[in-house]
């Protein structure tokens, strides 16, 4: 298995990783069939990566083998920026029958946060994720993780997640604080809906904090919220 190094912004920070926490015991309220998980929001940058990122690792810190995959082949930089991987073949490789999923799987060193990476840009990737091949792999990918957490390009941009949306129990919508008009929310909501994935909740990164309380009052600008529905 090839190990990678995981570089996770706010890992050290210990109001970042409570809100993980969080998001984390209401992603598992959402009940035990809830185990495949996309993660979705109307533009881009609104922070998709680093909570998924994270929250594998804190599904992993309680003992769950959790896989990543990052399924955004058009413009991924999860590889080059959050580990240390170069280069990693990946989703369009297995999709294309070139990989198989246990031999390009990489393993976070000393975690149970195992990451598909994006891999090689296809020409198609939306016919790569509508075809039976990602079906076969989020079936074994169940089988052989606790949680599969999917890492999908903004909805509110292209169509990649609403072809991945079937494929998942459920969906989260990442909203970056105060960027989104709430029609766009809307309408990325109402795709997924026509889908069989459950709409699960919206995640609110990069909130500001009230500070003054006392359990704030160290905390930093950037945190996670989040609301399960
Ligand atoms: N909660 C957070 N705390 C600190 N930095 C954050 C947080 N969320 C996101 N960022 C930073 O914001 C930037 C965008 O985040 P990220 O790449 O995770 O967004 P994304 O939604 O995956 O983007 P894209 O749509 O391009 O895939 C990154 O530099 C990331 O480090
Ligand atoms: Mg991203």
């Amino acid at each position: 298995m090839n190990q990678i190094k995981l570089t996770l912004p706010g890992e050290k920070d210990y109001f970042t990783q409570e809100a993980f926490k969080t998001l984390r015991t209401n992603l598992q309220f959402c009940g035990q069939d809830v185990r495949t998980i996309m993660f979705t929001s109307v533009g881009e940058n609104e922070g998709k990566s680093t909570v998924t990122l994270n929250l594998a690792k804190s599904f992993s810190d309680l003992g769950k083998r959790v896989l990543v995959i990052d399924a955004d082949m058009r413009k991924s930089v999860m590889a080059g920026r959050n580990t240390d991987a170069t280069n990693p073949k990946g989703l369009s490789e297995v999709l294309n029958g070139l990989a198989k999923l246990e031999d390009v799987v990489c393993q976070g060193e000393n975690t149970t946060v195992f990451v598909l990476f994006a891999g090689q840009y296809p020409p198609n990737p939306v016919e790569l994720l509508s075809g039976k091949y990602f079906t076969e792999l989020m079936t074994l990918a169940k089988e052989k993780f606790d949680y599969v957490i999917v890492d999908t390009p903004p909805l509110g941009r292209v169509v990649d997640a609403a072809v991945i949306a079937p494929n998942c129990d459920g969906a989260v919508l990442l909203i970056g604080h105060n960027k989104v008009p709430y029609h766009a929310a809307q309408e990325v909501v109402n795709q997924i809906r026509k889908s069989d994935c459950k709409m699960l909740g919206v995640v609110r990164n990069n909130s500001s904090v009230n500070t003054h309380t006392y359990y704030h009052h160290h905390a930093k600008k950037d945190k996670t919220e989040n609301e399960m529905a």
